[in-house]
């Protein structure tokens, strides 16, 4: 099994950013906690982060055919990219949505995602473990 993790805007800043809502454990921890899941699981794993959201599509058409499932965290495009929502309706892979900070108690414009709809499941709130549950979440999924 092959499971692509997608990361979007800011998460490369993990450590650096807001600490107070996202933690002190920096991008190379959640990469090493993905892939520590990956082995327990026994499935591959490909981590990517970009700040661009047509790099972001282009990652999710580029994923059909080659991965079983995508883990995404799409950062603020969570809440205003239709382009992200539509790319992966395209592809048709199992998605799951992750998210570190709780979105729905925080701003009003962060309670609404528009990518949901198009994933099997969002996880929010559970910090970096969150990644971990979302991975999970897309193994008994595909295993069905
Ligand atoms: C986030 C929540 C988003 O609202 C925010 O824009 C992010 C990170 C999270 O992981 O909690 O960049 O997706």
């Amino acid at each position: 099994m092959k499971i692509l993790v997608l990361n979007g805007p800011n998460l490369n800043m993990l450590g650096v950013r807001e600490p107070d809502i996202y933690g002190k454990e920096n991008y190379a921890s959640l990469c090493k906690t993905v892939e520590d899941e990956a082995k327990r699981l026994g499935i591959q794993v490909d981590i990517r982060q970009s700040n661009h959201e047509g790099q972001l599509v282009d990652w999710i058409q580029e994923a059909f055919g080659v991965f079983d499932g995508i883990v995404i965290n799409p950062a603020a495009y969570t809440h205003y990219s239709i382009a992200i929502l539509d790319a992966l309706k395209a592809v048709g892979l199992p998605a799951v949505e992750v998210h570190i900070s709780d979105i729905h108690k925080r701003e009003d414009f962060r309670k609404h995602s528009v990518t949901a709809p198009a994933c099997i499941g969002q996880i929010s709130g559970k910090g970096i473990y969150g990644y971990v549950l979302g991975i999970r979440m897309l193994y008994d999924h595909i295993n069905g």
